[in-house]
């Protein structure tokens, strides 16, 4: 195999250009030409290639987002849109994709395996949500921009004994919550594994203010679980009788500069992800197994259960509430 491409999809992950730097650098000491290619699926199918000697990928290591950029491309489901995107591979001479992504992400990998494009595909997302990966690219970031932001909300809401309701990502997946609140030490995390109503929120805000003298209580929730954040903490505020400010930290956690472990977890797993194509493998899915860095088939990866985490969720709302 002479020549590869990579591309980043869905939702930008910090640690993508660590994984797009390895990939290419490996490439190259492997006697491959690889390419870049932009905007995700969407600039596959529109041939948004460019050779990746033509840019310095050292320069991006401490940068977060996706250099090459991303695109949310629902078109690519269509079958003839995804032979029109393997043309572009083609005229090109190219064998082989690396995709970095989400779930949306891998399943475009699997179809383009199916028509003879050798992929790799890379767990690229905050929300920890890709089963065949112990954690995925950009969630460890995440978390602690999560966890900075929290840790400076609770100074503001100790100096005026109030609640806060901090909202994060994940798109149903509850791990950035979790994580976070036993980090933080949030009071409450509510999570779809452990979904409270305002007023059973309340009752808790009241009994760590009123009754265990506490200075100010975190509510974090995973986003998609309230409609709405101010009527969320009104209602708290109402039935808890604590002042109680409502926020979501939004797109503020996706971005942000690569922690340590993220470089290094992003930058192997493009290592493994060119080891894996030169053996002429194809249709996997880069991940931490049990503390190693190893290849599953993208369609069983996808099926893979996720970890229940009714019991996690129980755990850090006990101790931090205790
Ligand atoms: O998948 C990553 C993610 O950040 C999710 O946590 C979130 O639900 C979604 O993307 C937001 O997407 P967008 O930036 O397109 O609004």
């Amino acid at each position: 195999m002479k020549k590869i491409a990579i591309l980043t999809s869905g939702g930008d992950a910090p640690g993508m250009n660590n994984a797009v730097r390895s990939i290419v650098k490996t490439a190259l000491a492997k006697g491959m030409e690889p390419y870049l290619v932009y905007e995700g699926y969407y600039g596959l199918h529109s041939g948004n290639i460019k050779l990746a000697t033509e840019v310095n990928v050292d320069q991006y290591i401490a940068k977060g987002g996706t250099f090459i950029y991303s695109a949310r491309f629902p078109e690519f489901k269509n079958p003839k849109i995804r032979l029109e995107a393997k043309k572009q591979l083609d005229n090109l001479g190219i064998e082989a994709l690396v995709v970095i992504g989400g779930d949306g992400s891998y399943y475009g990998a699997q179809l383009l395996h199916e028509i003879g494009v050798k992929t790799m595909g890379l767990p690229g997302t905050i929300d920890n949500d890709i089963t065949s990966s112990e954690f995925t690219i950009g969630f460890d970031t995440a978390l602690n921009s999560i966890v900075e932001n929290v840790d400076r909300i609770r100074d503001t809401m100790e100096s005026h004994n109030r609640a806060a309701v901090v909202e994060v990502m994940g798109h149903g997946s509850g791990d950035l919550a979790l994580f976070a609140g036993l980090a933080t030490g949030a009071e409450v995390v509510v999570t779809s594994e452990n979904i409270k109503s305002p007023k059973e929120i309340a009752s808790i805000v009241k009994k760590q203010i009123k009754e265990m003298g506490k200075r100010s209580v975190i509510i974090i929730v995973s986003e998609l679980i309230y409609d709405n954040l101010d009527k969320l903490s009104k209602t708290i505020e109402e039935f808890s009788g604590v002042v109680t400010r409502g926020m979501s930290l939004s797109h503020l956690q996706r971005g942000g500069v690569p922690t340590a472990m993220e470089r290094v977890n992003s930058s192997l797993m493009g290592i493994k992800a060119v080891e894996y194509l030169i053996k002429g493998e194809s249709g996997l899915a880069i991940g931490i197994l049990n503390g190693k860095f190893t290849g599953t088939p993208i369609l069983e990866a996808l099926a893979l259960p996720r970890e229940d985490r009714h019991k996690f969720a129980n755990i850090v709302n006990d101790l931090n509430q205790s």
